[in-house]
C-alpha cells in the first residue's frame, strides 16, 4: 500500500479518491484533522477496505513509526501541511511545528523504517513530498517563470516553512540516500478546496449576496492548475520520477487575481443569474496582504520532457468544472465552513476595511 498525510484536505483527498478510482493498491490516510481537514470528503469512501483512515499528527514519532511497521507502505505522499498564507501571517507557530518539525519527523521515521528492508524494497521505496513555488519568492513582470534551479527565495512564513522541509528532503536524500521526490506546484484550484482560499472563497461570497475582498489592486498574478491534473503529475513523478530530483508542476495559465475574479462573476452570471445586478458589482477592493508576492508562474517544461505530464485542463474548462460543483456541493461547503472558519473570516477579513 502506499502511505498519503493530509489525505482530508484538498489536493490530498483529491488524490485518495483519483488513487482508488484509477488502482488496485489501498491507501493509508494519516490526517490529524485540522480545520482544514475534512472527513465529510471521504464520505464516498467509508465502504472501500482498500482505504484505511487513521487520525494521527505527523509530529508525533511514536504514532507514525507504529503506523510504518504496521502497515509496511512502498511509498509515502506527504500532502499534510498548514497551507494558507493569510493564517501563517496571523500565527506562523503550527506552520513551523507542521510543515518544518512534522516533516522532520516523518522523514526520521520513513529513515528507520526504509532501513529495515529489504534490498529489492529499499530501493523501491519513494518518500514524495509534496511543495509549492511560493518557496520561489515573487516574480516581475518580466521575469522568466520558476524552473528547477531557481534560487529560493520565500518571502511569507508559509513559504519559509515549506522551503525549511524541502531543504530537509533533499539532505535526507544527499546524507543518507533515502529516495527522496520533491514536486513545487502552482495554485491549484477544484472540488474540495476550502473556502479560505480565493476561488472557493468568491463563490461562496458571491452566492451569499456577500463583498468580493480583492486584495490589493487586484493584479497579482498566480498560475492556476486543476487540482486533477496536479494529481495526474504526482502519480508521474511516484511511478519514473528519479529520486533525489525536483519537478515543478504548473497549469500554464497565469492570471491576475481580478480575472479570476471576473471569471468567476461571468460563470455564476451564467449558471446560477441573480434577479437582478451582476456579480461583479460584488466586488471590493480591500487593503492588501502584508508582504503580498507580485507574481508566481512555473516553468513546467521538466515533467513534460523527462515524465511526460501536461495539464489536461484549460483554465476555462477547470474553472467551469470547479464552479458547477460548488454550486452542486453547497451542503460541503455549509459543514466546512461552520465553527472555527466563522472566527477566522472576521480575524483576515475585519482588518482589510
Ligand atoms: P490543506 O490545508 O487543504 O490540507 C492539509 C491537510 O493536512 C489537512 O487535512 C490537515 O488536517 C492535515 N494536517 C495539517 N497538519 C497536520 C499534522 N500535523 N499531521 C497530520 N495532518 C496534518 O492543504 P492543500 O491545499 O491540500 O495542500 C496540500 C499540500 O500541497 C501542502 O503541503 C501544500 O503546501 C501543497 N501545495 C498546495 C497548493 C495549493 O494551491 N493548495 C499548491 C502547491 C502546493
Ligand atoms: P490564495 O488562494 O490565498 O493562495 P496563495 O496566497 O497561496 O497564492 O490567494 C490567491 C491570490 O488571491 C493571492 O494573490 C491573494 C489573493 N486573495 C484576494 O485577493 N482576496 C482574498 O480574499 C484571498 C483569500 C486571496
Amino acid at each position: 500500500m502506499i502511505l498519503v498525510t493530509g489525505g482530508a484536505g484538498f489536493i490530498g483527498s483529491n488524490f485518495v479518491l483519483d488513487w482508488l478510482r484509477g488502482s488496485s493498491e489501498a491507501v493509508l490516510n494519516v490526517d490529524k484533522l485540522t480545520y482544514a481537514g475534512n472527513l465529510g470528503t471521504l464520505e464516498s469512501l467509508s465502504d472501500n477496505a482498500r482505504h484505511v483512515f487513521v487520525r494521527a499528527d505527523i509530529c508525533e514519532r511514536a504514532a507514525m513509526e507504529a503506523l510504518l511497521v504496521e502497515h509496511k507502505p512502498r511509498a509515502i505522499l506527504h500532502f499534510a501541511a498548514e497551507s494558507h498564507v493569510d493564517r501563517s501571517i496571523h500565527g506562523p507557530t503550527d506552520f513551523v511545528q507542521t510543515n518544518v518539525v512534522g516533516t522532520f519527523t516523518l522523514l526520521e521515521t520513513a529513515r528507520a523504517y526504509w532501513n529495515t528492508l529489504p534490498a529489492a524494497q529499499k530501493s523501491a521505496f519513494r518518500f514524495l513530498h509534496v511543495s509549492t513555488d511560493e518557496v520561489f519568492g515573487s516574480l516581475s513582470a518580466d521575469d522568466p517563470p520558476f524552473s528547477e534551479t531557481t534560487a529560493y527565495a520565500p518571502n511569507s512564513p508559509y513559504s519559509a516553512t515549506k522551503a525549511g522541509s524541502d531543504h530537509l528532503v533533499r539532505a535526507y536524500h544527499h546524507t543518507y540516500g533515502l529516495p527522496v521526490l520533491t514536486t513545487n506546484c502552482s495554485n491549484n484550484y477544484g472540488p474540495y478546496q476550502f473556502p479560505e482560499k480565493l476561488i472557493p472563497l468568491m463563490i461562496a461570497n458571491a452566492l451569499a449576496g456577500k463583498p468580493l475582498p480583492v486584495y490589493g489592486d487586484g493584479n497579482n498574478v498566480r498560475d492556476w492548475l486543476y487540482v486533477g491534473d496536479h494529481c495526474a503529475a504526482i502519480r508521474r513523478v511516484l511511478a519514473d520520477g528519479k529520486p533525489g530530483e525536483t519537478y515543478n508542476i504548473g497549469g500554464w495559465n497565469e492570471k491576475k487575481n481580478l480575472d479570476v475574479v471576473n471569471a468567476l462573476c461571468d460563470l455564476l452570471d451564467t449558471l446560477r443569474p441573480k434577479g437582478q445586478g451582476l456579480y461583479r458589482e460584488q466586488i471590493t477592493y480591500v487593503k492588501d496582504r502584508l508582504g503580498h508576492d507580485r507574481r508566481y508562474a512555473i516553468d513546467a517544461r521538466k515533467i513534460e520532457r523527462e515524465l511526460g505530464w501536461k495539464p489536461a485542463e484549460t483554465f476555462e474548462t477547470g474553472l467551469a468544472r470547479t464552479v458547477r460543483w460548488y454550486l452542486h456541493n453547497q451542503a460541503w461547503v455549509d459543514e466546512v465552513a461552520s465553527g472555527e472558519y466563522q472566527k477566522w473570516v472576521e480575524d483576515n477579513y475585519a482588518v482589510r476595511v
